[in-house]
This record gives C-alpha cells, structure tokens and sequence, in this order.
C-alpha cells in the first residue's frame, strides 16, 4: 500500500467506502474492516446520509468491536446533503458533525467533506465552523467533495483551514475532469469541461482528488438507474467489452486482476489521487490487492482511456 500525507494524517491511497454497507450484517463489516486494514488500507469514507445514519454505526460499532485503536485507522465523512436538498450553512455543518461524532462513536472526524455545493452558502460561515470544529478538536482536517475548482477556491478565499481533498466521481468510463484537457479546443464531445479545471486546479493547489465510483459504469446507466454495478461484472461486459478486454490482457501482463489494472489507472495520473473501492465484499476488495503495486506504461494508460470509448484528437 501506498499513502499519502494531509498535514499530520497519513491516508491510504486506495480507501474503503461505507456507502453500501448499511443492510450488511456486522459480523460481514468486520471481515471486510480487517481485511481493509491487512492490505494497509487505514482510511475510510463515510457520510451522515449515508443509509440515513445507518452506516457510520455499522462502521463505528464494527471498529469497537474489533477493538482497533482509534489512532490506526483514518475517518472521514460528509456533511451537507439534506432531506435532498443541500445545506451547508454553520448550524447544519454543526450539528450534522455532531450526529456523525455520536453514530461512529468517537471523539474526533479526521477529515470532513462538504459533500457537495450549496448554492445558498456563505463562505464566511463555512471558515466559522471550520474554526469552531477544528479549535474543538472535533475535526482534524477538511475537504470539498463534487465541488468545482471555483466553488473551492471561494471557500478557500475564506478560511485559513487548507482545503486537503475534493472528492470526484472519475473511473476510466466516467473521466470528464480528465477528457476535457485532452480535448482542449477540439468539437469533441470530450472538450465540454463542467468542473472549472478542477484537475489542474487540484493539482496546483495540492488538493488530492478522491475518486469515487472507480467501478462504476457511469452515474446512471441507460435505463437511469443510478450506479447500475461494475463494469467488470457479466452483465456488463458486453458493452464495455473493449474496455474491459484491454484490462484483462494488461491483468495477464503484471500477474494481477483487472480490478487492480483499472484502479492502477487513477494512481498513474501524476495528480497523485486517491481512490475509494465501495465494495461490501470481501473477495471483491482482495481483488485490489495490487494496485499500488502495478506500474503501467504511458501507453497503457491512453490504451485504457481509448478503449473505455473517450477520443484521442
Ligand atoms: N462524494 C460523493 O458524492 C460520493 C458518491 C458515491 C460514492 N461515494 C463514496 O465512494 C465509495 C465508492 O462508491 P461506489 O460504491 O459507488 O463505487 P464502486 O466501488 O465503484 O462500486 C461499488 C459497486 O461495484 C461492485 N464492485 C466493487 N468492486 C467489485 C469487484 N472487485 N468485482 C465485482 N464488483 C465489484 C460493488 O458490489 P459488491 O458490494 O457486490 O462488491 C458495488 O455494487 C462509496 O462507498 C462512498 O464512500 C461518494
């Protein structure tokens, strides 16, 4: 395992994401904790709305039970999703903060996400319960989270408190941060940027970008349905067949899986990123294992952007 620094904390660059567990038996929880912790992964994504509340004391009660000591492993959540709608003024981002504290069971949140823009926020009040939390010793270390370049810098503008993550979706069939700078000036579909530059905002400003839904076919498939499962799986192998075809052959190359092979990507990018794994099975987190280990090749790398369907001008 690789790791990355964020001012005094030391995050896993391959996270395990908390989003599903939620109707998972705990006894399942804490199979799939240890085995994130003996593959060196000690950083783990959650959110307060995440199973309304259900996953953090799933997590929470998992690490209780397995008696892992609080200074070993790396919590960060979100706040700022709610009742569908968003909300990230001081009171909200207070309180949300509180309830999380008391769902995971612990003292303090190492990093804190807002988990996406609020239009309606006032950037004076987010650094004041930035302040508040951070003097409180209730949290160790913030970040943004779907935000793009401009919406961080405002926040940035006004506080003190570096911005550390901004957690993006991006996986090699969902890379619009990455396709709209290999498409600069091009008519391709490719060049239509909706995040401001986040990438190189990120990368200049030593924002790690955190990727989400690194097996996922897309935001929503065909039908809508909202994150419709792994590219990797049967059912949709047929359409990402060229993709997936690429991954494999590359797989066979290192002696590693093609889960490793597509999450290897992410961590070629010279931004330096992490990636967040949301599987609630332990033998699909093995199938991991190597990702930090594998160095593709340049070509490899354009291989697995091409073949995901994305142009090269
Ligand atoms: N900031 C945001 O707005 C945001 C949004 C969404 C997610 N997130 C975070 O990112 C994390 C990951 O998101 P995600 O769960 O959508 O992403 P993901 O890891 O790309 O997808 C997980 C899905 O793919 C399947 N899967 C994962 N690994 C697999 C493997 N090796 N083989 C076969 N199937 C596999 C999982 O099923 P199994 O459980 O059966 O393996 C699950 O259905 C979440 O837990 C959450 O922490 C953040």
């Amino acid at each position: 395992m690789k790791y990355i620094d964020m001012g005094d904390i030391k995050a896993s660059r391959l996270m395990l994401g908390c989003m599903r567990i939620a109707d998972k038996p705990i006894k399942n929880i804490e199979r799939l904790i240890s085995s994130a912790l003996g593959m060196g992964i000690n950083a783990f994504d959650n959110a307060d709305i995440y199973g309304g509340g259900t996953c953090e004391i799933k997590f929470g009660k998992a690490l209780k039970n397995l008696k892992i000591a609080r200074d070993k492993t790396v919590i960060q959540t979100k706040c700022g999703i709610c009742g569908g709608m968003y909300d990230l003024s001081y009171d909200h981002i207070i309180r949300s903060v509180n309830g999380s504290l008391d769902r995971l069971g612990t003292d303090y949140i190492d990093i804190l996400l807002l988990h996406r823009p609020d239009t309606l926020m006032r950037p004076e009040n987010i650094a004041r319960a930035f302040d508040d939390l951070y003097s409180s010793g209730k949290v160790r270390a913030f970040g943004v989270s779907n935000f793009s370049a401009q919406q961080t810098d405002l926040i940035q503008t006004y506080t003190d408190k570096k911005i550390y993550v901004d957690q993006l979706q991006l996986s090699p069939t969902h890379c619009p941060i990455i396709d709209y700078g290999i498409n600069v000036n091009t008519l391709n579909s490719g060049a239509y940027d909706t995040s401001g530059g986040v990438l190189e905002y990120c990368r200049k400003n030593k924002i790690t970008i955190q990727a989400y839904g690194v097996m996922q076919c897309a935001f929503t498939d065909e039908t809508g349905y909202f994150y419709s499962g792994s590219y990797t799986t049967e059912h949709a192998k047929k359409k990402y067949f060229a993709l997936n075809y690429t991954l494999e052959g590359i797989a066979r190359k290192y002696g590693t899986t093609p889960e490793a092979v597509a999450v290897a990507w992410l961590l070629y990018h010279p931004a330096d990123m992490q990636a967040i794994v949301g599987t609630t099975l332990d033998k699909h987190l093995k199938a991991f294992e190597d990702c930090c280990e594998v160095s593709l090749t340049r070509y490899e790398w354009y291989e697995i952007f091409r073949s995901a369907g994305h142009t090269l001008p």
